[in-house]
């Protein structure tokens, strides 16, 4: 069981449990975190959601090797499904990442609602130098959070950065050390039991809702190239480069 779940006083904890593969998310994978959101949202007992990884891997993103295998349109993939549950969970979510938080592993804390930071965690969407595109909103929100400058360079570049400079930069909330991240999310997670109910989720409905007609625009244009360069030479070459271990080659291109 590569996702593990349970509800205890008032909160649905999600736990990326594959530390062998550095928590790579694999389409099952996915599909579990998909049903295990819906679940939470459902649940009445349940009044936040802890989202969070192993010690010292949140995780490495999309299993490379399921692209390989599977290069699913964005909106076929179970990614999208999974995505769709955390983008419409209307109970708080809390991220406590636990370590390098990699691709898909950032752009889902830009869907969270409070991102807290292991001092020891690396964070980076590295979509180009895999000769793929920003996915999910990322290309929307990032250059929003930050401006377009810093963007570039998390985005274009796909430099990695700290927690601090996630919290600089609007992505996080705030850094931890490494021990303290989980049971600081839970503590905040918790405070929701003493909150109305009714009236988080009405405040968190407002403060996403002026941006999501852009950000549906903005999700299908990504998925709809990112489907495209799942099949290009260049992601090939990046794929089989990552798994022999080497570094990529793009000058043929
Ligand atoms: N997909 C598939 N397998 C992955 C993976 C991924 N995203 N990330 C790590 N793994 C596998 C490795 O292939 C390796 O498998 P092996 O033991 O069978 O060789 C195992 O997990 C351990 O990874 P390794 O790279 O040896 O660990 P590390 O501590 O040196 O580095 C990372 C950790 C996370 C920095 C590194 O694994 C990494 O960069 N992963 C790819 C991240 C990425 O580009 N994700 C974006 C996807 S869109």
């Amino acid at each position: 069981m590569s996702i593990k779940t349970a509800v205890v006083d008032g909160v649905a904890t999600i736990e990326i449990a594959r530390p062998e593969k550095k928590n790579a998310i694999t389409g099952a994978m996915y599909s579990q975190l998909a049903a295990a959101f819906d679940a939470a949202r459902e649940d009445p007992a349940v009044r936040a959601v802890l989202l969070t990884g192993q010690p010292g891997i949140f995780t490495s993103g999309n299993d490379i090797d399921d692209f390989v295998k599977r290069p699913a349109s964005l909106e076929e993939a179970p990614s999208f499904a999974f995505m769709k549950a955390l983008m419409g969970c209307d109970k708080p979510v809390i991220a406590a990442v636990t370590g390098a938080a990699i691709g898909i592993g950032t752009t889902m804390l830009l869907h969270c609602d409070f991102v807290y930071v292991s001092d020891e965690a690396r964070l980076a969407m590295p979509f180009v130098s895999l000769g793929l595109v920003p996915e999910f909103g990322s290309s929307l929100i990032v250059p929003q959070l930050m401006g377009n400058a810093r963007a570039a360079e998390k985005l274009l570049l796909g430099d990695p950065f700290t927690g601090a400079d996630a919290v600089e930069c609007g992505i996080a909330t705030a850094v931890l050390p490494a021990s303290e991240v989980v049971r600081h999310a839970r503590r905040v997670a918790e405070r929701f039991n003493a909150l109305p109910p009714g009236a988080v989720r009405a405040t968190k409905r407002l403060m996403r809702g002026p941006r999501a007609e852009a950000l549906l625009a903005t999700i299908k244009s990504e998925g709809a190239i990112f489907g495209e360069r799942l099949k290009s030479p260049e992601a090939r070459e990046a794929f089989d480069a990552f798994f022999a271990k080497r570094k990529p080659d793009f000058s043929r291109f």
